[in-house]
C-alpha cells in the first residue's frame, strides 16, 4: 500500500526532497506548487519506504492501510489528483524519474560562499515567523554566515504559534523543526525586541552585514463598508489572535451571547473561526487554547455560524483539505440557492475545484443541530446596522441583486490581513508588502537596497502555508549569496561579532 498525504499538509515540501523515486508532486519547481491546496503521493510510483514521512514536519503524511478512519478519504484524493495531473506518466507524461526533481539542497554537502577564514557575514533577522525561520534554515547551510534573529514577541514562530489553531495539533507541530533551527550555535534570538521600538532599522544595519524582513502581515484588510466599527463587528484576525493567547489580546473580550454570528469571506482563517466558535468546549481542553477563550467558549449561546462568500462555491477561498476536515467534524450546512445549487453539478476543470463542488454537494441544505455551520455563497455585503437586537447585515445576492437582511449578533470580517510599513523601508501600499525583486528590497529608485531582503507575507502578500515560506525564503536566501558573491556584501573579522542580548532554544 503506497503512503498518503493528508489534511495537515503545509506544502513544506520536505517530503518531495526525501521521497528516493519522485513520487511526490507537484515539487517546487514544477508549475502547480504555487497555487496546489496540498501536495499528493502518486500510489503508482511510490515504493512505501517511508522517507517522507520522517521529513514531513506536521505529521501530515503516512501509509494508507494506518490511516485513522477521519483520513482514508485522502487515499483515493491522492490517487485522483496524481491521475489528473496532465505531467503524470499514466497520462502520457514522463517516466516519474525524468520528470523534474527539486533541487537536492538538504542532500548535497553545504554550499560555500566567499568568506576568507576568520571573518562572519552576520545576518540580522526581523521576525521569527515560519518565514524567518526557513530563511535562518537556509542562511545556516553556509558555514561563516550567523544569524540573529529580533522578535517583538516573549514566544517565537509568529502565527505557527498565534494563527494556526490550537486544535490543529499535527500543524502546530512544525515548531519542533524552528526549535531545531534555533539550536544551531550559530543562531541567537533577541525576544521582546521590537525593530522600530526597541531597536531601529538604522542600528540594525550597522550592527549586521545584511537584513532579511519578516515581519508578515499583522493587521487586517477592511471591508470599506457602512457599520463596520460598530462594536459587535470585529475582525477574525483579533478572534484568532485573542483564542491562541497573542499577548497583544490578552484583555480583549469577545462577545458570545447571541446565537447566531456571521463570518464574512470563506478562505481557512473563516473555517478555523467557525470551527472553534461551534467546538464543544472540550475538544479544545488541553491544546494551546487561551485560558480565557476556552471559559469564553464554555459559555458560548452560539448555535449558527454563517459563513458568508460574495462568489459561488466554484470560487471558495477556503482549500478542500480543510473543508473535508470541517465537514467530517462538524455540521456544516449549504444555503438553499438555485444559482448555486446549479453550480454544484457543474464540472470543472480543476481536479481540486471537482472535488470541493462534490464534497458541497454531499451536504444538507437544513439542520437543526445544535450547532452548526452555514455556507452561504453570492451574498456581497453592503453595511452593518445595530438594532435593539443586535446587528442586521445588509447585503445582496451577487446574481440576481435581490436584497438580503442577516439578523445576527456578531461579525466577524475575515477578508485577508494586511501588512503594515516597516519604518525606514519603502511600502508598496496598493499590495501592502515591501517592494522587491524577488526577495532584494528595492529603494523610492527601483534598485535594490544592498544587503536589505525580504520574505513571508511582507514579501508577496498574506497567502499561502506555513511551508510556502520555504520556498519564498529559500528565494530570498539565494539573492543574498549571489550578492556575497558579487562582494555586495562583505563579512567582518569574526572577533568583532557584537554579544547576543539574549539567547532562546527550544520553544
Ligand atoms: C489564522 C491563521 C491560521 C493559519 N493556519 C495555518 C495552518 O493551519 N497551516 C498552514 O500551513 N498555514 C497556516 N496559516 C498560514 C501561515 O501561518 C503563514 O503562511 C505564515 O505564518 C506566514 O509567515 P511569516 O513569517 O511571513 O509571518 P508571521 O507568521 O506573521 O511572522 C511574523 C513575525 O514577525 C514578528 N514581528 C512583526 N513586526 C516585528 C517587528 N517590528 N520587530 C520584530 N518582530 C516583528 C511577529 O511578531 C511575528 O512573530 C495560517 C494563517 C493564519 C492567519
Ligand atoms: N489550515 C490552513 O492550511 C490554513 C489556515 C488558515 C489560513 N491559511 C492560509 O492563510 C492565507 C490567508 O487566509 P485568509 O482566509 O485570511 O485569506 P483568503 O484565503 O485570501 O480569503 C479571503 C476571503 O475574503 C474574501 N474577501 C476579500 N475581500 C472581500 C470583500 N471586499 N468583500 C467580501 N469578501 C471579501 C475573499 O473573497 P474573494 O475570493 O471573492 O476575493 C475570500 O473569501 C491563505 O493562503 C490560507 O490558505 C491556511
Amino acid at each position: 500500500m503506497p503512503h498518503v498525504i493528508t489534511q495537515s499538509c503545509c506544502s513544506d515540501a520536505s517530503c518531495t526532497f526525501a521521497c528516493p523515486v519522485n513520487c511526490i508532486h507537484p515539487t517546487p519547481d514544477e508549475p502547480g506548487f504555487a497555487t496546489a491546496e496540498m501536495l499528493y503521493v502518486d500510489p503508482t510510483t511510490c515504493v512505501d519506504c517511508g522517507a517522507c514521512v520522517t521529513a514531513c514536519p506536521v505529521d501530515a503524511i503516512g501509509p494508507a492501510h494506518r490511516l485513522p478512519e477521519e483520513h482514508k478519504v485522502y487515499i483515493e484524493l491522492n490517487r485522483s489528483l496524481a491521475a489528473a495531473d496532465p505531467a503524470n506518466s499514466s497520462l502520457g507524461g514522463p517516466n516519474p524519474q525524468e520528470r523534474s526533481r527539486p533541487p537536492m539542497a538538504h542532500t548535497v554537502p553545504p554550499k560555500v560562499l566567499p568568506i576568507p577564514s576568520g571573518t562572519v557575514i552576520s545576518v540580522g533577522v526581523i521576525g521569527s515567523g515560519p518565514a524567518a525561520m526557513y530563511a535562518a534554515d537556509e542562511l545556516l547551510r553556509y558555514p561563516g554566515v550567523t544569524v540573529d534573529v529580533y522578535e517583538k514577541l516573549s514566544t517565537p514562530y509568529g502565527l505557527a504559534r498565534f494563527g494556526v489553531a490550537p486544535d490543529h495539533t499535527r500543524t502546530r507541530k512544525v515548531s519542533g523543526l524552528f526549535d531545531k533551527v534555533a539550536a544551531d550555535p550559530n543562531f541567537t534570538i533577541h525576544l521582546n525586541t521590537e525593530v522600530g521600538t526597541d531597536v531601529s532599522l538604522e542600528e540594525l544595519r550597522k550592527r549586521h552585514d545584511a537584513i532579511v524582513v519578516a515581519v508578515g502581515a499583522s493587521t487586517d484588510k477592511k471591508l470599506g463598508i457602512t457599520g463596520e466599527d460598530l462594536p459587535n463587528v470585529r475582525s477574525a484576525t483579533d478572534f484568532v489572535a485573542w483564542y491562541n493567547g497573542h499577548p497583544e489580546h490578552k484583555g480583549d473580550a469577545v462577545d458570545l451571547t447571541h446565537d447566531r454570528i456571521v463570518v464574512i469571506g470563506n478562505g481557512n482563517v473563516a473555517l478555523d473561526a467557525a470551527r472553534i466558535l461551534t467546538a464543544e468546549p472540550e475538544e479544545l481542553e488541553g491544546t494551546t487554547i487561551s485560558p480565557a477563550a476556552l471559559a469564553a467558549l464554555r459559555e458560548s449561546k452560539v448555535e449558527e455560524v454563517v459563513i458568508v462568500a460574495r462568489r459561488g462555491p466554484e470560487h471558495a477561498a477556503f482549500t478542500l483539505p480543510e473543508a473535508l476536515g470541517l465537514a467530517d467534524e462538524r455540521t456544516v450546512i449549504v444555503h438553499p440557492d438555485p444559482d448555486v445549487a446549479e453550480t454544484l453539478v457543474a464540472s470543472s476543470d480543476s481536479e481540486l475545484v471537482s472535488h470541493k463542488l462534490e464534497l458541497l454537494e454531499s451536504l444538507e441544505t437544513q439542520s437543526d443541530a445544535p450547532r452548526r455551520i452555514r455556507l452561504r455563497f453570492l451574498t456581497t455585503p453592503e453595511s452593518i446596522e445595530a438594532t435593539d437586537d443586535g446587528l442586521v447585515l445588509h447585503a445582496k445576492h451577487s446574481v440576481t441583486g435581490e436584497a438580503i437582511d442577516l439578523p445576527v449578533g456578531m461579525v466577524f470580517t475575515s477578508v485577508g490581513y494586511r501588512g503594515v510599513p516597516v519604518p525606514g523601508l519603502p511600502f508598496d501600499d496598493r499590495r501592502a508588502v515591501l517592494p522587491n525583486e524577488a526577495g532584494r528590497v528595492l529603494g523610492d529608485d527601483g534598485a535594490p537596497l544592498p544587503g536589505v531582503y525580504v520574505t513571508g507575507w511582507i514579501k508577496r502578500g498574506p497567502n499561502g502555508f506555513i511551508g510556502t515560506n520555504k520556498t519564498d525564503s529559500q528565494e530570498t536566501v539565494e539573492k543574498f549569496a549571489e550578492d556575497v558573491v558579487a562582494g555586495v556584501i562583505k563579512g567582518r573579522p569574526s572577533g568583532k561579532r557584537k554579544r547576543p542580548l539574549g539567547r532562546f532554544l527550544g520553544a
